[in-house]
């Protein structure tokens, strides 16, 4: 089945709601994270890369603010100076006002939103619908900032604005990520390197949706901050749990009780795995990352407790069947397990995995393959041709 582009769908409900062609049309993918899971707000490496799958938002001037998306077809009248509502449309309302406390201001908007990204599914809709809005923005304004400003103002207005927990990874790779490369972003200092990805990976949604803004995540965040108060009132100096050295885990671990030994060990451990991706990686050695994300996924459930039945059983067939490795991507608790399977045995490898995900939970999973994409771009409109750099 074909479906329309999400950039032709977002063009054409421009001009019906709004009656005249876009402006700016700009695309933003989701990612899936190789592997570095619940280390971005601890001041560690994750290693993401950006999907085929994006989030277009078309977008022309206009006195006020108003939004339309595919999914409702519904034009919602946006309140920037009100306290941000309950809906999709607080990212729109949270980038406007990041936006206007950096000198970047507009009297007003129309947007139209079409997507062929998987939402609840932990692939960052929400990351690429505030990238992709506050390049539209940036573009509207006629002004041209950095795309390490735009993920910064992406990540405020979901953070501070929309009051979403969340770390920096997902709108850095979302803003930053090139075809063809994983993006290797060291929380702790900024630094950022882009390694060569050149295969696929496989991505098999559990189905299970899950929510930032529900309770897990920030339960873990907490836990991880008192790991680090009691590491510190040990003695340790570190300023992130990131930053504990490998060799001084066993010691730590014995003298913190759980949850927090568990959450500490996740952490310490997935920081040298996520170095040890990025080796492989620059290796091509893709047997080895495979182990990595298995070790990963093993860790993700037993010590950080953030994976689902749904996830452990996708894993575990994606292996047996014949893939390198699989784990679970993004915040955890349900989302999409991703696989790395060799090339000649990725069509038996997915059918076999969603053939036994059926037997367990009486239906199929949606599986689907995707290269490294690019970051947050422009992109040409169907109507009216008017391209923006
Ligand atoms: C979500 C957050 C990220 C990161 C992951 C877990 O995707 O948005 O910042 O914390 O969970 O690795």
């Amino acid at each position: 089945m074909t479906q329309a582009s999400p950039v032709g769908q977002a063009t054409s409900l421009f001009q019906e709601q709004f009656g005249s062609g876009p402006t700016v049309v700009v695309s933003a993918p989701g990612r899936v994270n190789l592997i570095g899971e619940h280390t971005d707000y601890n001041g560690g490496p994750v290693l993401p890369l950006a999907i085929e799958r994006r989030t277009v938002v078309a977008a022309g001037h206009g006195e006020g603010w108003a939004a339309v998306s595919a999914i409702d077809g519904t034009v919602h009248l946006l309140e920037p100076d009100a306290p941000s509502p309950d809906s999709w449309t607080a990212y729109l309302t949270g980038a406007i006002r990041v936006l206007r406390r950096r000198g970047i201001t507009l009297r007003g908007a129309r947007l139209a939103i079409a997507s062929n990204l998987p939402v609840g599914m932990g692939l960052s809709s929400s990351a690429a619908l505030s990238v992709a809005a506050t390049r539209a923005l940036v573009g509207l304004a006629g002004n041209k900032v950095s795309a390490e400003l735009i993920a910064e103002v992406a990540y405020l207005a979901e953070h501070d604005e929309v009051g979403v927990p969340c770390g920096r990874m997902d709108q850095t790779v979302i803003a930053l990520a090139r075809t063809g490369s994983a993006l290797l972003f060291e929380t702790g200092n900024g630094a950022m390197t882009q390694l060569p990805f050149p295969g696929r990976v496989w991505v098999f949604e559990t189905g299970v949706s899950h929510q930032l803004t529900t309770g897990d995540y920030n339960t873990r965040r907490r836990e991880c901050q008192v790991a680090l108060r009691l590491v510190r009132d040990y003695g340790s100096l570190v300023t992130v749990l990131a930053a504990i050295a490998a060799e001084e885990l066993p010691e730590l671990e014995r003298m913190l009780p759980p949850p927090w030994k568990l959450r500490l060990r996740h952490v310490v451990t997935e920081v040298a795995r996520t170095h040890a991706a990025a080796r492989a990686l620059v290796a091509r050695d893709l047997p080895s990352l495979g182990r990595l994300l298995l070790e990963g996924h093993e860790s993700l459930r037993q010590n950080f407790q953030s994976s689902c039945a749904e996830a452990d059983v996708l894993v575990e067939a994606a292996v047996q069947h014949g893939a390198w490795g699989a784990r679970l991507t993004g915040a955890g608790w349900g989302g999409a397990v991703i696989a790395l399977i060799p090339d000649e045995q990725e069509a038996r490898v997915a059918a076999e995995v969603s053939d036994d995900f059926r037997q367990r939970f009486g239906r199929l999973p949606d599986a689907w393959a995707t290269k490294a994409a690019a970051g947050v771009r422009s992109e040409k409109s169907a109507i009216g041709d008017r391209r923006q750099s």
